[in-house]
């Protein structure tokens, strides 16, 4: 199974870079989730990687094959690759059991029983056996997209494309298909491109996300890695939740904010440096007011704002002596109530400091 790799891909409409400078590798076997806002260059990309396009700049590598350069570009159906579109795509007058088959169609030298005994396998495997003579329209949207996937999968193509392939299904169905695409992907181990704008679906799907930003990758890392040790601002605040505040640095494991101090855990800041610093919301500890006193990182604080959602707590907390307002998420209880004075402490590991810019 070899793996992708993408050098410094370019491809322009118009004045927009929609794909600019992009480099990326996919490893043999892994599940990359291309995450990012809409307009950033996922579908760009894909229909580059898939040969639907072909860059003005830039390589793509499968294996030791060179599959797209400006020079030359190898056609789509020559690539060993497979693609499921958002719109799935499938063909409304033929039965389930013809659309798998009709993945098979350039694949010479099978026979009729080997193709039925294919498609046969494929639909067990994707759970639709004894659906075979349905048509599209008979079927739910879940079941659409298991055709579209055992569409792609029966021709064992080496690369798999998908493109927001959970998008037209509603919030419950999403979250079980993710489940289902990686039981897929653990049954199967193509190497997968997966497309997706939903910061959960990459986060349980992928083995790594490439967090793209204006046609760049701005990070790529496991989800853990994003999450604990973003980079930049744009990756902090596209995955999950966290606040953000903006100081300078007073040595070189201390960041000013106003009058506060926040000590960071790593110790290779630029005194008087613009510093930003994110803060996870469940990483703020609650407590007593007097709980806080002394150590790294304890300030005092009052409740602003507090919404129960269940098994945890969402908080606003205005920090005192400054004009931050921090979100906080605590357990349940111990509970603070709505104009409550509480202590604050925040792990010197928890302060992630950010470079001022993402890189070009
Ligand atoms: N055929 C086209 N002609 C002109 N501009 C295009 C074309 N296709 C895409 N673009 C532009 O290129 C940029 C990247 O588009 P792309 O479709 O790759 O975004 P995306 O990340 O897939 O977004 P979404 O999440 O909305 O699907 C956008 O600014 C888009 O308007
Ligand atoms: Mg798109």
């Amino acid at each position: 199974m070899p793996g992708v790799i993408l050098k410094s891909l370019s491809k322009r409409y118009g004045d927009v870079g929609a794909v600019d400078g992009l480099s990326l590798e996919v490893k043999p076997g892994e599940l990359l989730a291309l995450l990012g806002p809409s307009g950033c260059g996922k579908t760009t990309t894909l229909r580059l990687v898939a040969g639907f396009l072909a860059p003005e700049a830039g390589e793509i590598w499968v294996g030791d094959r060179c599959l797209s350069s400006p020079a030359s570009v190898v056609p789509p159906e020559r690539r060993r690759m497979a693609m499921i579109f958002q719109s799935y795509a499938l063909w409304p007058h033929m039965t389930v059991a013809q659309n798998v088959a009709y993945g098979l169609r350039f694949k010479p030298g099978l026979s009729r029983g080997d193709r039925e005994a294919r498609v046969r396998e494929m639909l067990r495997v994707v759970q639709l056996a004894g659906y075979e003579r349905r048509y599209p329209g008979e079927l739910s949207g879940g079941q659409q997209q298991r055709v579209a996937v055992a569409r792609a999968l029966v021709v064992e193509p080496e690369i798999l494309l998908l493109d927001e392939p959970l998008s037209n299904l509603d919030a419950n169905l999403r979250e079980e298909m993710r489940f289902e695409i990686r039981r897929l992907h653990e049954t199967f181990g193509n190497t997968t491109l997966y497309v997706t704008h939903d910061q959960g679906e990459a986060m349980v799907i992928s083995d790594r996300i490439a967090v793209l930003k204006a046609g760049k990758v701005a990070q790529a890392g496991t989800a853990d890695d994003l999450y604990h040790r973003p980079r930049t601002r744009f990756v902090a605040e596209f995955i999950g939740r966290t606040n953000v505040l903006d100081g300078v640095a007073v040595a070189r494991d201390t960041v000013a904010h106003g009058h506060l101090r926040l000590r960071v855990a790593t110790a290779d800041l630029e005194p008087g440096a613009r510093v930003a610093l994110s803060i996870r919301p469940h990483q703020l500890r609650l407590g007593e007011p007097g709980a806080a006193a002394g150590g790294a990182n304890a300030f005092r604080g009052t409740v602003r704002r507090a919404a129960f959602l269940g098994d945890s707590v969402d908080y606003e907390i205005a920090v005192a002596d400054s004009d931050l307002v921090l979100r906080a998420a605590a357990a349940p209880t111990p509970r603070f109530e709505v104009g409550a004075a509480v202590g604050l402490r925040i792990e010197p590991a928890a302060c992630v400091p950010l470079a001022e810019s993402d890189p070009r």
